[in-house]
């Protein structure tokens, strides 16, 4: 090209999440038969839409109007519903013009940081949900500027390291919390909130709070939204009916704008995201029409609770099965639907490795395991695969230095979900106690192992 046609962001946006499919396809074509436990998908998990929600859209589809262009910002009378939906609990008080609609959440994201000021940085969690890491990091052109969250201590923010991130960094200009998160499964109490809407405060920030898991916490845990502690504080809040209904494939989401009267600047950017929006028409036009419908149906309460508590005996299942793995360390997952491990440092090596009987899949992933730049965790997360069929993220691709992997708790099936966690736990152990490996005569991979 006559002139360097790739926005200097352009490296910055990578998917782990999904870049792994490519060697499953490799792997499933060789026969192997893979546990898909990477992407948060409720629905291609197996999860049972109810037939009342089915008929619901159903009879939406069946209506001339869901098919046309909506208000730029959203169907009004969803708008009003979610408004008088938040302004139920107190705390910040919205109107339906507050609340502006996207084709899902991915959608919201890249436009909320495309449209920032690229010299304007949103601190992120570390590990964090890569959408938000990978666009922040895109507007920028630069490294995502983290804070990190500690799985020594439930997965919290390190509010020091936050406040000290905040103040050494003017260039800093807004939080991102993710609230239950993303890929820690945490759930964040209104002690650690206030205190960040505190720093928010003091050094004049905008907070976005990603709440699309917001009511799927359990093992008894409590949290607040946004909207019930930022006071006066700027903010976005975000929300969805992906993961909650579930209905992913709805792209449908919407963001909650807090407090735009309180700053000129942050009022400009809100019009400026309102503005990209209209340049675009409007978002999908039947999933918003169904939402007050679905979410008020006197079953959905039920359904919900039905699978909170599906989650936590899930969650509590793990947690059981792995919590004595010498070398790793995990947190009980409290909301949301994933785990996340953490191996301890340098138990991971090069030489470690997991017998795979399939002769191709062990070539694919010997020659995949020879790029020098891949990450240990990527390699452990190799050789489960082409090993066990179980399908994990990488933990360092979710923009952190700490190694391990995510996985989630959506399988629907209890027996098939413990067969998936007693693999899990020989696997784990095996890899980390295996040092060396060779060929045995048979072209079957000897583990030598260092274990008593
Ligand atoms: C924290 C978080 N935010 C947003 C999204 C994207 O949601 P949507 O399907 O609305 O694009 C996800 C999807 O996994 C997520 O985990």
């Amino acid at each position: 090209m006559r002139t360097d046609i790739v926005h200097m962001g352009a490296g910055k946006l990578t998917y782990e999440i999904r870049n792994i499919i490519r060697v499953v396809e490799k792997l499933q074509q060789l026969g192997i038969k893979v546990n898909l436990e990477n992407i948060g998908d409720p629905v291609a998990k197996g999860e049972k839409i109810p037939e009342w929600m089915k008929r619901i859209v159903a009879d939406l589809a069946m209506q001339d109007c869901s098919y046309g262009y909506c208000h730029t910002q959203g169907i009004l009378e969803t708008r009003e519903f979610l408004a008088a939906h938040r302004n139920r609990n107190g705390g910040v008080h919205i109107c339906p013009n507050d609340i502006l609609f996207f084709n899902g959440l991915g959608e919201a994201i890249t436009k909320i940081y495309g449209l920032l000021r690229s010299t304007a940085r949103v601190i992120t969690p570390s590990p964090t949900y890569t959408t938000h890491s990978s666009s922040e990091a895109a507007h920028a052109g630069q490294a995502p500027v983290t804070y990190p969250l500690d799985p020594q201590n439930h997965w919290y923010p390190d509010l020091r390291e936050l406040r000290r991130s905040v103040q050494y960094n003017p260039s800093v200009a807004g939080i991102l919390i993710i609230n239950p998160d993303n890929p820690t499964g945490a759930v964040y109490p209104e002690e650690i909130l206030c205190e960040i809407v505190a720093i928010a405060r003091e050094f004049d920030l905008f907070l976005i709070a990603d709440e699309i898991y917001q009511n799927l916490v359990y093992n008894d845990q409590r949290t607040k939204p946004l909207a019930d502690l930022i006071g006066d504080v700027p903010g976005l809040a975000m929300n969805g009916i992906s993961k909650e209904l579930p209905w992913p494939g709805s792209r449908c989401g919407w963001v909650e704008i807090y407090n735009a009267d309180k700053d000129p600047d942050f009022f400009r950017y809100v019009q400026s995201i309102i503005n990209a929006k209209m340049v675009e028409v409007c978002s999908t036009t039947l999933p918003q029409r169904a939402i007050p419908r679905i979410l008020e149906h006197p079953e959905y309460q039920a359904y919900l609770g039905e699978r909170c508590r599906r989650y936590e005996r899930f969650s509590n299942l793990a947690y059981e099965k792995l919590k004595d793995i010498p070398g790793i360390r995990i947190n009980r997952t409290n909301g949301a639907f994933y785990m996340s491990v953490v191996f301890e440092t340098e138990v991971l090596n090069h030489r470690q490795s997991l017998p795979i009987h399939n002769r191709e899949a062990r070539i694919l992933v010997e020659e995949l395991a020879t790029d020098p730049e891949m990450q240990p965790d990527k390699r452990f997360v190799y050789h489960l695969l082409a090993s066990t069929g179980i399908c994990v993220v990488p933990l360092s691709s979710f923009n952190t230095p700490l190694q391990g992997f995510r996985m989630t708790l959506l399988e629907p099936d209890e027996a098939e979900f413990r067969r998936i966690m007693d693999r899990l736990e020989r696997s784990i152990r095996l890899y980390l106690d295996s040092t060396s490996c060779s060929m045995g005569a048979k072209g079957i991979l000897e583990i030598h192992s260092t274990a008593a």
